[in-house]
């Protein structure tokens, strides 16, 4: 029986892997619930990580409409060609709008769901590529592009969408002087409920 017990319990510690993980149940879950699960739970599941400061300030950029929040730096159309063929093709294709995933370019009437409910057809302002890209592009590895390189693809998607020239350069001034055609396509919704919702 000491045996036993003495072998139980090096199967817990080593079954976690870590040696700090094991933790009854009941220290983290009430008694009732504790006592129908098994005797030991990891603490963590091992995936995830430490919130570091500088996680922090990657996530921790809002740029607003009129520009506010920009950082510095810069990118033209033919920068952000090479950035998208390296790092966006494989889920967006090469117009931007065979997919997999999202189409980014517009290719009909901007009322029409899906072909033209996109960047250029549909979003108000540019100023969001940025904090949308730099937080959520690419999918599998957001974070990872520079201030550069993110204006830099901003261009070619605008581009891509018909919306700044070839030659032109994106940065904190000229993004947010960017026209979007959706631009007018939004009203406030200041309505208050009742009778006058539609
Ligand atoms: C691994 C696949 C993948 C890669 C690589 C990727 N994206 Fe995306 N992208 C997605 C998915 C999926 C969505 C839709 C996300 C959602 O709706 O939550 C999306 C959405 C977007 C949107 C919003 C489109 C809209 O109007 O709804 C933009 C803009 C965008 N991606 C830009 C980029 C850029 C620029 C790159 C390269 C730097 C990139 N993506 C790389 C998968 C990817």
């Amino acid at each position: 029986m000491k045996r036993l017990s003495v072998l139980m319990v090096s199967v817990l510690f080593t079954g976690c892997g870590q040696a700090d993980l094991p933790v009854t149940t009941s220290d983290v879950l009430p008694t009732e619930v504790a006592d129908r699960l098994p005797l030991s739970s990891p603490r963590t599941f091992g995936f995830g990580g430490e919130a570091t400061d500088e996680r922090i300030a990657m996530w921790d950029i809002d740029v607003k409409p009129d520009g506010e929040g920009l950082p510095s730096g810069s990118g033209t159309v033919a920068q952000g060609k090479l950035v998208y063929e390296t790092q966006c093709i494989a889920c967006h294709g090469a117009t931007g709008t065979e997919g997999p995933f999202d189409r980014l370019v517009g290719t009909g009437p901007w009322e029409e769901w899906p072909s033209a409910r996109v960047v250029g057809a549909y979003w108000p302002y540019a100023t969001t590529l940025f904090d949308y890209i730099v937080k959520a592009m690419p999918q599998l590895t957001p974070g990872t592009l520079t201030a550069d390189q993110t204006y830099a693809v901003i261009a070619y998607v605008l581009n891509m969408n018909g919306l700044v020239a070839d030659d032109a350069v994106m940065d904190a001034t000229t993004l947010p002087a960017v026209e979007m055609p959706g631009r007018d396509r939004f009203v406030p919704d200041d309505r208050k409920g009742g009778p006058e919702v539609r």
